[in-house]
């Protein structure tokens, strides 16, 4: 399959803050791609570099087959964008939204009416089409937008956190929604700040950080970068680890950990199951009493805290990234 998002080496300063550093990538055509990272660390800029909304200070990309900074306006009709910043008027009807984008993209009434009570049907928003906009719920207007972006059918559509600021339910709506869209060949570039919702709904995930790609692969593939399941026990009485930790060695897949202070043993094994039955059979025919065990399988949370030495919700709380945006373009104004 031909890549149909190539970036490479997106440089993008505000000022002396560097929000690209060198920024690579890749999405081959049909594929999802979750671009995962903090707060911060350069995804709505990327998006917007993609989009044609900005230009980089270096580097060239091409979407679509489309040079983005040669040809923008060719590649406008080619691309799909929405996300945290929705753009849909809160006075006009959910059909108004979308007929209006239709005759942004010149497709005429009629076929601009039609295209909208496609798409209504399509998001579940038939019943409200004839409602203002302001008296949506917050999943509705995400539908909503989404559905914007699809009015002129794009090859290649950008979703910048899409489910941030949801409750479950409607996150778990819009999964499904997102999932149906890509069924169809779209090529998706998502941006997240959830390990959940990358590992959910993309074929690879880029992890970014600090303008930066830093890692990349499939949920599965970046899991095993932080090592296989591990056996994570925690005995009674210090005076026990010694005799436990011998008694685990057959069973490990590995260097055993022992961390003193806690009574914890960690034991990185191959079958996690059948080994964490085991170890317990083990211990109980030495008398090791444990005060806890569990069998432990890395998340994407490891993978991000293994890959930049702090973890993604440090970062993530406080503020939210709606509101630290725009804070800092209305500075820059
Ligand atoms: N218009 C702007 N002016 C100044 N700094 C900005 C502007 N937009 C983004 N930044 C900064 O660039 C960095 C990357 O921002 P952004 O791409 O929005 O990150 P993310 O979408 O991953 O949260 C952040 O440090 C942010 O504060
Ligand atoms: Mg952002």
């Amino acid at each position: 399959m031909p890549d149909a998002i190539v970036a490479e080496g997106l440089v993008k300063r505000y000022g002396a803050l560097v929000a690209l550093d060198g920024l690579d990538l890749r999405v081959p055509q049909g594929s999802v791609t979750a671009l995962l990272g903090p707060n911060g660390a350069g995804k709505t800029t990327t998006v917007r570099v993609l989009s044609t909304l900005l230009i980089p200070d270096a580097g060239r990309a091409t979407v679509a087959g489309i040079d983005v900074l040669r040809d923008p306006r060719a590649l406008r009709s080619r691309i799909g964008a929405s996300g945290q910043y929705a753009a849909v008027d809160e006075y006009l009807t959910g059909s108004e939204n979308l007929e209006m984008v239709g005759r942004l993209y010149h497709m005429g009434v009629r076929r601009s009416k039609e295209r909208a009570r496609e798409l209504l049907e399509r998001f579940r928003l038939s019943d409200a089409a004839d409602r203002p906009v302001r008296t949506y719920s917050g999943g509705m207007r995400r539908r909503l937008d989404l559905a914007g972006a699809l009015v002129a059918n794009p090859p290649v559509l950008f979703l910048d956190e899409p489910t941030t600021g949801l409750d479950p339910r409607a996150r778990l709506d819009l999964w499904d929604v997102i999932e149906e869209l890509v069924a169809g060949g779209t090529t998706l570039l998502l941006t997240t700040q959830y390990m959940d919702e990358a590992d959910r709904l993309a074929d690879a995930i880029a992890v970014i950080d600090h303008g930066r790609v830093i890692a990349r692969g499939t949920a599965d593939e970046l899991k095993t970068l932080v090592g296989g399941d591990r056996i994570e026990l925690t005995v009674d009485h210090a005076d026990n680890i010694g005799v436990a930790t011998q008694a685990l060695k057959s069973l490990a897949d590995g260097e055993i950990r022992v961390e003193p202070g806690l009574r914890r043993i960690i034991v990185p094994v191959s079958d996690g199951s059948q080994a964490l039955v085991a170890a317990i059979g083990k211990l109980a025919e030495l008398d090791v009493r444990l005060h806890d065990v569990g069998l432990r399988r890395p998340s994407l949370d490891d993978v991000f805290l293994s890959l930049t030495g702090h973890e993604a919700e440090e970062l993530v709380n406080g503020g939210g990234a709606a509101a630290e945006f725009e804070t800092a373009e209305g500075k820059s104004r």
